[in-house]
């Protein structure tokens, strides 16, 4: 969190929230991380059986709590990611990398 130029949080919905690899990797950041971080991009991606809203508002919540700033609207795949969602998330790589140069 602090070398990187800009975050890509992603996660599948396991139980309605981020998977619990990830929540472990946010519990352990936070205060190392803590007002350190603040403004640095990120963009945010998600998948679930149902709708991936649930899981995107969960990152987002992280995304706030750290005070990064989301440098693009979030992506997400109900089920298996289509070829579509799949562009969707390379064009969200690139909003991520220019917002990282300005
Ligand atoms: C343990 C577990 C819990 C899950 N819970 C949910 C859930 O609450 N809501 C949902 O829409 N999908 C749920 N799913 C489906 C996953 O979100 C879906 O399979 C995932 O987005 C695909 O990523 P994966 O291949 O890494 O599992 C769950 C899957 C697993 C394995």
């Amino acid at each position: 969190m602090l070398e990187c130029d800009g975050v890509a949080l992603g996660s599948p919905d396991y139980f309605s929230d981020m998977a619990g690899g990830m929540k472990d990797f946010f519990d352990r950041t936070y205060y190392p991380a803590q007002d350190r971080v603040t403004g640095k991009p990120c963009v945010i991606f998600g998948s679930a059986g149902g709708p991936p809203s649930v899981v995107i508002e969960s990152l987002r919540k992280m995304a706030e709590v750290f005070k990064l700033q989301e440098a693009a609207e979030p992506v997400g795949a109900s089920g298996t990611p289509t070829a579509a969602v799949l562009e969707e998330c390379r064009e969200l790589g690139r909003k991520l990398a220019e917002a990282t140069q300005s």
